[in-house]
């Protein structure tokens, strides 16, 4: 890769991949890798998906891209669809490209609706890429929560109830990404967030569901805001609603779109057709394979087989399709995922834990095979790691 400026963070691990098929993909020599990770999120049904292909394939066909003054009926049909599954009947939806822009213009929606936006957030909130998400220096409320990953939920503790109290109360919107928690997987109690959202309503304010990560079934649900019994205002869609193909969407309520009237943003692959025939196709397909279902029926069987993998001090977090192991350890953590990698299975390494997002298509026979591996890997490293300690003490 001489040529591309590597400026992802990322150590780049597989440097030539040349073909894929369902949860495989395989490089120029024909290895072949698992890929539990989904692309980061986003190959939620699949690589190399046969009707998403033809969708594509036909939309080529007919037509792609278009300008700003005209359109076609398929971008109004996928709107249709997602506001079908969100809930915000009635509301309206723009296309774009990344994640990172359905959030944007959710944002600037947001300065459109009041001037200097004060948004609250949960202190380690994933935005996306652009400044206006990244630069929190003014204007942001960070949340606190990070004592709450291991709390069971049904009661709001004496130390949130003061922190609540100090929130202040000109808080214009909350933007709540439910689970991804940074890409480290966790879920925020659901007494919290509704007080939090109960709140900012008093005040007002908006609720922002940032889906980018959690929506589209993976969390066992259309939405992750669903675990919480919310309803926003506003949504951001990316990643799975595209299948690998950069498509995202931003949601407005009917409500919120009322207000927008004089609102201006465009960019050149805004409400492109090829976009919202995948994002439209991806629906369909969810839908008559049950995909959600089957995400909530098999996250509770996965959840309870990586549980019971044994190794000390080994903590599993897990909801719908998004799993998180933590052994509390980097060096052992990196070891187990080099391994992984090398016997053929992708998964994600962020410090102490592994992050697992399989596709929602993937089977129990393949996750099982994985889990089989992954356990023998990490009998064998665990106690290479209690060995290292033993002498150590
Ligand atoms: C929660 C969340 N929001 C937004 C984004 C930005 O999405 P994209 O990378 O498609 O721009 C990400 C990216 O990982 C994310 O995890």
């Amino acid at each position: 890769m001489k040529n591309i400026l590597g400026c992802t963070g990322h150590k780049l691990r597989i440097p030539n991949i040349s073909d894929s098929d369902g949860v495989y993909i395989f490089d120029a020599y024909g290895k072949r890798y698992m890929d539990l990770e989904s692309g980061i999120w986003c190959t939620s049904l699949g690589h190399k998906n046969a009707r998403i292909n033809n969708v594509i394939k036909g939309q080529l066909d007919s037509i792609m891209h278009v300008g700003f003054c005209y359109t076609s009926e398929i971008v109004d049909t996928a709107a249709e669809s997602i506001l079908s599954v969100t809930g915000l009947k009635n509301g309206r939806c723009v296309f774009l490209s990344s994640g990172s822009e359905a959030v944007e213009i959710l944002r600037q929606a947001a300065k459109h609706l009041v001037e200097n936006p004060k948004t609250l957030v949960l202190h380690n909130a994933e935005l996306g890429a652009y400044d206006s998400l990244t630069d929190r220096e003014h204007g942001w409320y960070a949340f606190e929560w990070k004592n709450c990953k291991e709390c069971t939920d049904s009661f709001i503790c004496d130390m949130h109830s003061e922190a609540l109290k100090r929130l202040p109360a000109d808080i214009t919107e909350f933007i709540f990404e439910p689970g991804s928690d940074a890409g480290f997987v966790g879920f925020p109690p659901k007494a919290l967030i509704q007080k939090l959202v109960n709140l900012i309503r008093s005040n007002g304010g908006k609720i922002i569901a940032n889906e980018v990560t959690t929506g589209i079934g993976r969390t066992g649900q259309w939405f992750g805001y669903q675990h919480y019994d919310i309803e926003p205002d506003m949504i951001a869609l990316g990643k799975g609603i595209g299948n690998g193909y950069p498509v995202s969407v931003a949601v407005f309520s009917e409500n919120v779109a009322n207000d927008l009237d004089t609102f201006k943003y465009s960019q050149s692959h805004q409400n492109d057709p090829m976009g919202a025939a995948v994002a439209d196709e991806v629906i369909n397909i969810i839908k008559d394979d049950d995909l959600i279902g089957n995400a909530a029926r098999k996250g509770q069987i996965f959840l309870s087989q990586l549980q019971s993998l044994e190794c000390s001090n080994l903590k599993v977090r897990g909801r719908g399709l998004m799993f998180a192991i933590d052994f509390g350890n980097e060096k052992l953590a990196e070891r187990v995922y080099n391994e992984l990698m090398e016997s053929g299975y992708i998964v994600c390494n962020r410090g102490s834990f592994l992050r697992i997002d399989p596709p929602l298509i993937i089977t129990e026979a393949e996750f099982g095979k994985f889990v089989d591996n992954l356990s023998s890997i990490v009998t064998r490293e665990g106690s290479v790691s209690a060995m290292i300690i033993s002498r150590i003490i």
